[in-house]
């Protein structure tokens, strides 16, 4: 194998890799989960430090994943034996390849059970389910979906089928067209529904929600129980918003790292880097901006959990002129967008197993993607049968949603900056980077100090030490 190119091929341009990355960042965390949880925790405020975790957590260790990724050019797993031995320290840290690689198999579990309400949705607006449906025939709707095992099962295996197929072909072809042509149309789809939001909903209250901060009333966990809102004092938010800075922007489990060695030497890791991050904060924001107007204006309860997109959103493409058509598409895209990213979350496996099992592609792809699968059974059931079944007051969807994106994967991007910071030599990253000498300053002491302490604390937090 050459040094400066990987086994399973190359990006053919920056934009590629771009649109790539940006493909794997943008999907459910930016139009379902983002929305969800900013409602629960209270608007504002959560939005606030959400949006610092990205600037000051996740942008400078998603160059950093990039970077390990160029450097090794093979699967997360190979690539940090490699580079361990490289630097002299224990081939153990492949263990971070390892972790990320069963982070991805967990998110996908769910991920594509979420993406399958999405199928769902497609088919039930096109065919005229939501014309003219008031919020609680739209609730309803949602309602029947999640109490129908049958339903979720067929369709989270024809999401699955999706993914392994793209998986199987090698995710170069097919994705770099799906995602230059489907993901800006999904942009303008969301910010026409912006539009009408703004135009028809309670813009002001919806506005005020998203970006007033009230730090009161971030540690307030609010529900709805039977009706009336109840909140309680939590210490998760802060976790929660971290968690989700390095959800949406795909980092921590080796998803960026391994579309970052089939990155192009030349390319710019660093504005490579921005662009991604700009694109996924600005799509999560137009979805916040498009559902919160409509939440208010219908008087549905904003804290009403992972719900939320679907018994909103469905409510304007009912009345909207035109809106089963641009609802069925957005739900389309939703779907294209889920499934950009939910490749990226087994591509980390699938190309450790073509290198070290010499397994094909297509057998290496239904291989993971019929584990994912098997897991996915037990999300599927969560929202039904094994609805009372909790451990720490949670269900089992709630467990593996809690357990990746607060816990995996900043412990993972942890790892991944002390890698970068503290054992990797420095003059590495600085000719690898070729940024301005105080561009570099600034990343080097941001990844070394800042992020992994913020991390840190944040983690001491949510246990109540501090
Ligand atoms: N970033 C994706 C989203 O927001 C989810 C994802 C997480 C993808 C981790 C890959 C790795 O929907």
């Amino acid at each position: 194998m050459s040094e400066s190119t990987s086994i399973h091929g190359q990006w053919s341009s920056r934009l590629v890799f771009v649109l790539a990355a940006t493909g794997s960042a943008v999907g459910l965390g930016n139009i379902w989960k983002f929305p969800y949880i900013t409602g629960e925790y209270g608007g504002g405020a959560f939005v606030l430090v959400y949006l610092g975790c990205i600037l000051l957590v996740g942008l400078p260790v998603m160059i950093a994943e990039i970077l390990l990724g160029r450097r090794g050019r093979q699967s997360p797993i190979n690539t940090m034996r490699m580079l361990a031995s490289a630097q002299g320290v224990s081939p153990a840290w492949s263990w971070l390849g390892w972790a990320g690689v069963i982070t991805g198999f967990l998110i996908l579990s769910f991920y594509s059970v979420i993406a399958g309400w999405a199928i769902s949705y497609a088919w039930e607006t096109f065919s005229g389910t939501f014309s003219g449906a008031s919020a609680e025939e739209v609730g309803d709707v949602f309602g029947t979906l999640v109490s129908s095992p049958g339903q979720l099962l067929f369709y989270h295996t024809l999401f699955m089928l999706l993914t392994m197929y793209v998986v199987g072909r090698g995710v170069k072809q097919g994705l770099e067209k799906a995602v230059t042509i489907l993901m800006p149309i999904l942009a303008i789809l969301l910010a026409i529904m912006v539009g009408y939001a703004l135009a028809q909903g309670a813009a002001a209250e919806g506005l005020r929600f998203l970006f007033q901060p009230d730090f009161n009333a971030v540690f307030q966990k609010c529900t709805e129980e039977s009706g009336t809102q109840v909140c309680t004092f939590t210490r998760e938010p802060l976790l929660v918003a971290l968690g989700h800075a390095f959800f949406t922007l795909s980092l921590g489990m080796g998803a960026i790292m391994v579309y970052g060695s089939y990155m192009p030497s030349n390319v710019s890791i660093t504005r490579a880097a921005l662009m991604v991050v700009a694109a996924d904060t600005v799509i999560a924001l137009f979805a916040g901006m498009a559902i919160f107007p409509l939440v208010f204006a219908n008087g549905l309860e904003p804290g009403s959990g992972p719900g939320l997109i679907f018994q909103t959103l469905p409510i304007a493409f009912g009345q909207m002129p035109g809106g089963l058509l641009i609802g069925g598409l957005f739900f389309v895209l939703l779907v294209f967008a889920a499934w950009t990213s939910s490749i990226s979350l087994i591509e980390p496996a699938a190309a450790y197993l073509v290198e070290n099992k010499g397994m094909s592609r297509p057998l290496a792809a239904s291989t993971v993607g019929g584990i994912c699968w098997v897991l996915g059974i037990g999300t599927v059931l969560s929202f039904n049968l094994w609805s009372d079944y909790k451990l720490f007051d949670r269900t089992f969807f709630d467990l593996l949603d809690y357990l990746t994106a607060n816990i995996l994967l900043p412990l993972g991007g942890l790892f991944i900056a002390i890698f970068v910071g503290w054992i990797s030599k420095r003059h590495l990253s600085e000719s690898e980077l070729s940024l301005s000498p105080g561009l570099f300053k600034a990343w080097w002491f941001v990844l070394r100090f800042l992020a992994p302490l913020g991390i840190f604390v944040i983690f001491l937090n949510a246990i109540g030490v501090v």
